[in-house]
């Protein structure tokens, strides 16, 4: 029997999870799921509740500075209070011996880095999708005055639906401001990760709402092309990259994409956060009518390839073959065009040269 909080490293079991012996009162079965840079994430069973849970277990490190101990209760306290279908809800929090634990939603699936792992880069509608819900949930914290901070696709995890998807936000607070002044280079292994870092969490700057847009809009670009937007040799490049670098286009990945979709997510990785989108919200609204527009394009071009692709019609008679007997002073006038031949090339819808070279969007 080992001490309550204490863990200890057992084996591996079939999967290759780390079984780990914690004791935690009241919660039992854990299997480790996963792992950051503050913590290590469990599957569990309350026991009292009978009921699946994840379970998050800070590090003995962090655990141990009171100032991070007071903030870690405050910010999920209001984290707790939230009832928002976006939010991952938060079950109960409490310490045991020099750990301090979060017994939270177990969201059966992927987090976003995950899935797009295993997918590749996603269609423009699902993107659109995923990122409008993470952003209903930032709206909610930042009606609340909670900045999130840490925005990045392992703290958006996705659940299966039926045929959709359902994204919930999860790691509200946990890093803020823990040992004083916030920047992206913390250390002791604290770090905010650096691909979804904005200028002024680079600088050490003041955060608002809009830190977490300009997150959001490196999680667009994430998504559309299967990497963050700045990927350089070391930390210390991304992080610069984020102060001086503009992203590259989303269309030089994704040519059958508009242009819209780079005024997006330029406009969301504003260096100045005056430019940015002014909530997460609104750039969640200017995403979803580039997917609209993307996708009624690519209807056009389907209609519009599509009496090409067809067998033609087949004739219908002419007033001849009706009335055998009367000859027909201008057959030609009641001969049969396929329609699209009645069209001129003035009546092509105008589209832009490259939509439908690419494959169909699968949003
Ligand atoms: N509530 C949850 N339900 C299911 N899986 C979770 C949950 N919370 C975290 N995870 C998994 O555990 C991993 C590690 O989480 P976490 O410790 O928060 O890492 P990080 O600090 O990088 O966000 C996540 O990537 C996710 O896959
Ligand atoms: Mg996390």
């Amino acid at each position: 029997m080992t001490a309550p909080g204490r863990e200890i490293r057992t084996h591996n079991d079939a999967r290759g999870s780390v079984l780990m012996s914690l004791e935690i009162p009241g919660f039992a079965d854990l299997v480790e799921i996963g792992r950051g840079g503050m913590s290590t994430v469990y599957s569990a069973r309350d026991i009292v509740l009978d009921r699946p849970v994840a379970l998050k277990v800070l590090t003995a490190e962090l655990a141990a500075d009171p100032g991070f101990r007071a903030r870690f209760k405050r910010e999920w306290k209001l984290v707790a209070s939230f009832d928002h279908p976006h939010i991952v809800p938060v079950y109960a929090a409490g310490q045991v011996a020099d750990r301090m634990y979060l017994a939270m939603r177990l969201v059966p699936g992927l987090d976003l880095g995950r899935l797009v792992a295993r997918d590749g880069p996603l269609g423009l509608g699902r993107t659109a999708s995923l990122i409008g819900q993470v952003a209903a949930a930032l709206n909610a914290a930042h009606a609340a005055g909670l900045v999130h901070r840490d925005v990045k696709p392992r703290n958006v995890l996705i659940e299966r639906r039926g045929s959709g998807e359902h994204c919930w936000l999860s790691d509200f607070g946990i890093t803020k401001e823990v040992g004083g002044a916030e920047t992206a280079t913390m250390t002791g292994g604290l770090l905010l990760t650096a691909h979804y870092a904005s200028p002024e969490q680079v600088r050490g700057g003041r955060l608002d709402a809009r830190t977490d847009v300009y997150a959001l809009g490196c999680l667009v670009f994430k998504c559309l092309t299967g990497s963050a937007p700045f990927v350089r040799d070391s930390e210390a490049g991304v992080l610069a990259a984020h102060l001086v670098d503009l992203p590259e286009p989303v269309t030089r990945f994704r040519p059958e994409l508009s242009q819209s979709v780079d005024y997006v997510v330029s406009r969301a990785l504003a260096k100045d956060p005056a430019g940015r989108y002014p909530t997460a919200g609104a750039l969640a609204v200017a995403l979803r009518q580039s997917a609209e527009e993307f996708a009624a394009a690519q209807t056009l071009v389907l209609r519009d390839r599509r009496p090409a692709e067809r067998p033609p019609a087949p004739r219908p008679p002419t007033l001849a073959e009706v009335l055998p007997s009367q000859s027909s002073p201008c057959p030609e006038r009641f001969g049969h065009r396929p329609a699209h031949s009645l069209r001129t090339p003035g009546d092509r819808p105008r589209l832009p040269a490259v939509l439908g070279a690419g494959r169909l969007d699968d949003g």
